[in-house]
């Protein structure tokens, strides 16, 4: 996939940008606070419906706007993909593709694809278990439309029946709605965990490879689904499995007023040499393992599409030894990338097929 073009209008502050990136490496370059992480952050937003870096669509819209637009147009092997992303102060935000309005907002995904790499991913590592279900989820969502929506049920499903407990509390008798949840929270839960399992096994093969190569073999990494309940089975088996766990758990829930099982509460463990990455990662282990992520995502992309998604890296050069640099560098070709950096010699050795300089929000080609 190559991205052929990207407009913005009103989005964080740009008034009105318009970028036809490079089909190799395309770099943005400026001082701090000019808007080159925008930039990623608009691309991304066309590729998952998120940003990375708010939830809260009116911190995209520039000050003194209304409304923001982001589209992004790109090239694949079956024919050009648009998606127009219409933020507003005062209604819902409208998300176009190929010209017309769609209702769910899963339509939009794997259309534009990305991989995005920024200094937040450390968190990834470092954080807690929910910064992984992040990942995961944003990265399966691109992947798979049905998990995206799995996921909306199961969301769904798991708020109702947190307002149910709160109910419950005071009136234990109305326990049948609880067993119509417990029964929704069962059925789009196998189906998240399922396809968690078989990514994250997917991901912990490509990722010893991508990181025995970054690293430059120093270290061996693996990556480990911890679920909530046991999930060696799929289908009817897991489904009655997490039913009866969802049954079982249902007085401490009471209790406790929160849901206790389920993939919401599921870990993802990162392993460097059999060792725990969060607490025993240094930091440079720590990004070189974010890093190995996010590549190899990219990777099972490309292998399950086969085109390779755009690959964005905010301010990472810096980050990485020359060595690792170097490496890195070496393997980004094929992908078309957007690469952020404040000095530009961070990215000697990279073939930069366009320098675009940043300065408060307006773009200079160099
Ligand atoms: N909603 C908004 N309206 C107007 N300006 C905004 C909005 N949101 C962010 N900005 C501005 O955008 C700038 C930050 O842009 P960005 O994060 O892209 O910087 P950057 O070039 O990546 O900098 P750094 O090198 O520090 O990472 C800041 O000047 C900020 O004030
Ligand atoms: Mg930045």
């Amino acid at each position: 996939m190559l991205i052929r073009s990207i407009r913005l209008a009103g989005f964080r502050n740009y008034t009105e940008a318009e970028i036809h990136p490079s089909d190799g490496v395309t770099v943005f370059t400026g001082n701090n606070a000019q808007g080159k992480t925008n930039i990623l952050e608009a691309v991304y937003l066309c590729c998952t419906g998120r940003s990375h870096r708010t939830t809260h669509d009116k911190e995209l819209i520039k000050n003194d706007h209304d409304f923001a637009r982001v589209t992004v147009e790109a090239d694949r092997a079956d024919g050009m993909h648009d998606v127009e992303i219409l933020l507003s102060r005062i209604s819902r935000r409208r998300i176009k593709v190929a010209g017309n309005t769609v209702s769910k907002s899963g339509e939009m995904l794997g259309h534009i694809t990305g991989v995005l790499f920024s200094p937040e991913d450390l968190r990834m590592v470092k954080d807690g278990p929910a910064e992984r279900r992040r990942f995961v989820d944003m990265e399966l969502s691109q992947l798979r439309p049905a998990y995206y929506y799995a996921l909306q049920r199961y969301n769904r499903a798991l708020k109702q029946r947190g307002a149910l407990l709160r109910e419950l509390i005071n009136a234990p008798a109305a326990s049948d709605t609880l067993d119509m949840w417990d029964a929704e929270l069962a059925q789009s839960g196998q189906a998240i965990m399922t396809m968690r399992r078989d990514f994250i096994a997917k991901l912990s093969e490509q990722a010893g490879k991508t990181h025995e190569f970054v690293a430059n073999g120093a270290e061996k990494m693996e990556v480990e689904y911890v679920p909530s309940v046991r999930a060696e089975e799929s289908g009817e088996e897991l489904r009655t499995r997490l039913e009866k766990e969802l049954h079982r758990a249902r007085q401490t829930d009471i209790r406790r007023q929160i849901t206790s099982v389920g993939p919401h509460r599921d870990d993802v463990k990162i392993l460097l040499n059999g060792l725990d990455a969060r607490s025993f990662g240094s930091q440079g282990q720590v990004r070189t393992c974010a890093l190995s992520m996010k590549l190899s995502e990219l990777e099972i992309m490309k292998k399950e599409s086969g085109e390779a998604p755009v690959l964005m890296l905010d301010d990472v050069m810096s980050e990485l030894d020359p060595g690792r640099r170097r490496l890195l560098i070496r393997m980004l070709s094929g992908v078309q990338t957007l690469v952020t950096c404040t000095d530009i010699e961070d990215l000697a050795g990279a073939d930069a097929g366009k320098i675009i300089r940043v300065h408060q929000a307006t773009l200079q080609e160099a």
